[in-house]
């Protein structure tokens, strides 16, 4: 197994574009979802995949001076020093960098691509401390047009994100169906106080919503090409996501929480 295949460059200029326009899109729902995990002042916490850093400084305003959070990533140029962080440029195939347990562990829109996300998702149950929680983000339905300024743009929106979704996804070994096992994963692990929920919004040409887009076709611009996604089907997504005339739903995402019992 290669140790990453994961398909995005965190690190490029797109790559920022991409986690920050997340946390635009993202944080409100994560700040509800995780908060009910209660993350207490001198607990120790993980973020996987810790993207622009904006929810390990989440979790540090609330676990004080007197706690942790580990936040890993491939790529830690977007992630701000800062006491309370301790910050890991680390591939997680790799196993943790450091070890558990840990009181809290999110990851949000991380095991999605990860190929060996059944043994990396045993590896962060091993890591709960009792009564740790455990907060999995995950995509598991693509972006779908409502309404666009012509019947053409509206089939070239549902082209790319149908290839997205059918090709370039699955052949990075993307699993969009592994959001809505994670429930019964976190069953079969025994944890408990099980909560998932399905979360989708709309947006428009210029919504925070489009640079996130923008920035995963810019990314993906190769794969989507070599399956058949043409330069100006591609150029015209990209005006699409700053027309207003473009309606559309974003991805679905299914977060899911766990406990260890104590
Ligand atoms: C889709 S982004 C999500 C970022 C952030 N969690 C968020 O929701 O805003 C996935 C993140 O996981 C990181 N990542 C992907 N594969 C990884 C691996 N094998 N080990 C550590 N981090 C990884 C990427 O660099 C990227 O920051």
């Amino acid at each position: 197994m290669p140790e990453s295949e994961y398909l995005f460059d965190t690190g490029s200029e797109s790559g920022r574009q991409h986690v920050t326009g997340l946390d635009l899109v993202l944080g409100r729902k994560t700040a509800e979802f995780l908060g009910t995990a209660g993350i207490l002042p001198g607990q120790r916490c993980l973020e996987l995949g810790a993207g622009s850093g904006s929810v390990a400084n989440w979790m540090a305003d609330r676990t004080g001076p007197d706690g942790t959070v580990v936040a890993v990533d491939l790529e830690t140029d977007h992630l701000l020093e800062r006491p309370g962080i301790e910050i890991y440029r680390h591939d997680i195939n790799d196993g943790l960098p450091v070890p558990g347990p840990f009181d809290v562990i999110h990851a949000r829109l991380v095991l999605v691509h990860l190929p060996r996300r059944e043994e990396i998702f045993e590896m962060l149950v091993d890591a709960l401390a009792p009564g740790g929680w455990l907060v999995l983000g995950e995509v598991v339905h693509f972006p779908q047009s409502i309404s666009a300024p012509s019947t053409h743009d509206e089939a070239i929106f549902a082209k790319v994100w149908r290839i997205a979704a059918e090709i370039v996804g699955p052949a990075a070994d993307q699993d969009y169906r592994w959001g809505h096992r994670v429930y019964r994963r976190m069953a079969a692990a025994e944890l408990h106080e099980l909560h998932a929920e399905e979360f989708s919004e709309t947006a428009m040409g210029g919504d925070p919503h489009g640079e996130v887009l923008e920035a995963l076709v810019r990314q993906a611009e190769p794969p989507l090409a070599a399956a058949g996604c043409t330069p100006d089907e591609l150029a015209r997504l990209q005006e699409l996501l700053r027309d207003p005339l473009m309606r559309y739903w974003f991805f679905r995402l299914v977060y899911t929480r766990g406990r260890k019992p104590c």
